[in-house]
C-alpha cells in the first residue's frame, strides 16, 4: 500500500546562471537548491523574492549571517550539529527583517563515507531535539540524506534510504511524533523516482534538468 505524500521538487542550480534559473522559474518553478553561500546570496538578490531558496550545501558557522540574511532562504536541508543549528538559529534571531521561521532538516551521514557529510546516524536524536524544542526560529521539517552513489548497480532498494525511513520510525517512537509530519529529503537526479516510490517527500533534481555541469 502507497501513503499518499506531496513531494517537493528542489531544482539544484549550483554553478548555473541566473538566467538559466529565471528560465525554470518562469516555467513555474519555485524552489531551488544551492550548495554554496557565496553563490546563493549573489543569486538571491538577482532573482525574484517569491523564489524559496533551499540551502543544501555544506555549513560554515562564519557565513550564517550571510545566509540568514537572505530573506527567501526557506529550508536548510544540511543541519549536521547542534553547534550549527544554534548559530544560525542566533544569526536569524539577530536579523530584524526576518520574520518566518526556518524549515530545517538534520542531515544523517548515512553511507559512512568519509566526503558525506550529516550527523552520525547515533547523534541524529539530539540534533532533531535541539531543533524541535530548543531553537527560537528553526522549524523542524525532517531528516535528509545524500547516501552512496550506487549508479546502474542498484538492484534492491537503496540501503541508505532505509536508513533513513528507520531512523525517521526510531526518532519519532524517541520523541514522540507523528511520522506523517516528518519529511524526507532523499534522491537526485539518478534516483529520485526510486526514492519517492520509498516515501521521500523531497527530491533535489539538478543534472537531469538544467543539464552536466
Ligand atoms: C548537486 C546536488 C544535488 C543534485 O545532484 P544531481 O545529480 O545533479 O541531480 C542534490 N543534492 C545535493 C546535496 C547536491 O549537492
Ligand atoms: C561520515 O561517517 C563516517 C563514519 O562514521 C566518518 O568516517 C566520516 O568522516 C563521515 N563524513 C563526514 C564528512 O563527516
Amino acid at each position: 500500500m502507497y501513503a499518499c505524500f506531496l513531494v517537493w521538487l528542489v531544482a539544484v542550480s549550483k554553478f548555473k546562471s541566473v538566467h538559466d534559473i529565471k528560465s525554470c522559474y518562469d516555467a513555474g518553478q519555485r524552489n531551488f537548491g544551492e550548495n554554496y553561500i557565496k553563490e546563493l546570496v549573489e543569486k538571491s538578490y538577482q532573482l525574484p523574492s517569491d523564489i524559496m531558496w533551499h540551502f543544501i550545501g555544506t555549513f560554515q558557522s562564519n557565513k550564517a549571517k550571510s545566509l540568514a540574511g537572505i530573506l527567501n532562504f526557506f529550508v536548510w536541508e544540511t543541519c549536521s550539529s547542534v553547534k550549527h543549528a544554534i548559530s544560525i538559529d542566533q544569526a536569524l534571531r539577530d536579523n530584524p527583517n526576518r520574520k518566518q521561521p526556518l524549515k530545517v532538516f538534520v542531515q544523517v551521514n548515512t553511507s559512512g563515507e568519509k566526503a558525506k557529510g550529516g550527523c552520525a546516524v547515533k547523534d541524529c536524536k539530539d540534533v532533531v531535539e535541539y531543533v524541535l524544542r530548543h531553537s527560537h526560529k528553526l522549524q523542524f521539517s525532517g531528516l535528509m540524506t545524500i547516501g552512496r552513489d550506487y549508479g546502474s548497480t542498484l538492484s534492491a532498494d537503496n540501503e541508505d534510504f532505509l536508513l533513513l525511513l528507520e531512523l525517521r520510525r526510531e526518532i519519532c517512537t524517541e520523541l514522540g511524533l507523528d511520522s506523517s509530519t516528518v519529511e524526507l529529503s532523499m534522491g537526485m537526479s539518478s534516483d529520485f523516482e526510486h526514492a519517492i516510490k520509498l516515501g521521500s517527500t523531497n527530491v533535489r533534481v539538478g543534472s537531469l534538468i538544467f543539464g552536466s555541469r
